[in-house]
């Protein structure tokens, strides 16, 4: 008796909890997995690069001419991109244009060209 009596007022607490509450830690643990995404999103960035860095569109992949260690590349037409140390700006023309005898990839979207630039900037450190 005394026990269901408790459960009883349990329930009624439970029941009064304040919405503001309940919908504070639920902002919270939206907070923590927004982080947590954004985290993905930025592993996930770079693995977008790296596969367009090694991927063939129209054009072959960068990495049959350049070398670049992130993406295991080796090619020795272009210049050695670890070496240069591009910023993103330098890579986003190289590959929007084309650059001596380095075709333009015309097949790459801006999101794309923008990828890649980021990622071979970061690898390098050319920022
Ligand atoms: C057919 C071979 C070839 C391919 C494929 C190629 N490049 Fe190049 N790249 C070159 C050559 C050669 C140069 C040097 C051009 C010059 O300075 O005359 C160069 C230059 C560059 C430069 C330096 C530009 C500058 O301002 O000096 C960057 C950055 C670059 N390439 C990035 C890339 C990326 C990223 C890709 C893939 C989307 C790529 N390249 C694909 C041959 C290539």
């Amino acid at each position: 008796m005394a026990v269901s009596m408790r459960s009883i007022l349990m329930q009624s607490v439970v029941r009064r909890r304040p919405v503001g509450r309940r919908s504070r830690a639920a902002a919270a643990c939206l907070l923590f997995l927004a982080g947590g995404s954004a985290l993905a999103a930025e592993a996930n960035d770079a693995e977008a690069g790296r596969a367009l860095f090694l991927k063939g569109t129209t054009a072959p992949a960068c990495a049959v001419c350049h070398t670049l260690a992130d993406a295991g590349a080796a090619g020795t037409i272009g210049p050695n991109l670890d070496e240069l140390k591009p910023d993103a700006g330098r890579v986003a023309q190289a590959v929007r244009n084309g650059i001596g005898v380095m075709p333009a990839f015309d097949a790459l979207s801006d999101a794309d060209v923008q990828a890649l630039a980021k990622y071979v900037s970061e690898v390098t450190g050319g920022q």
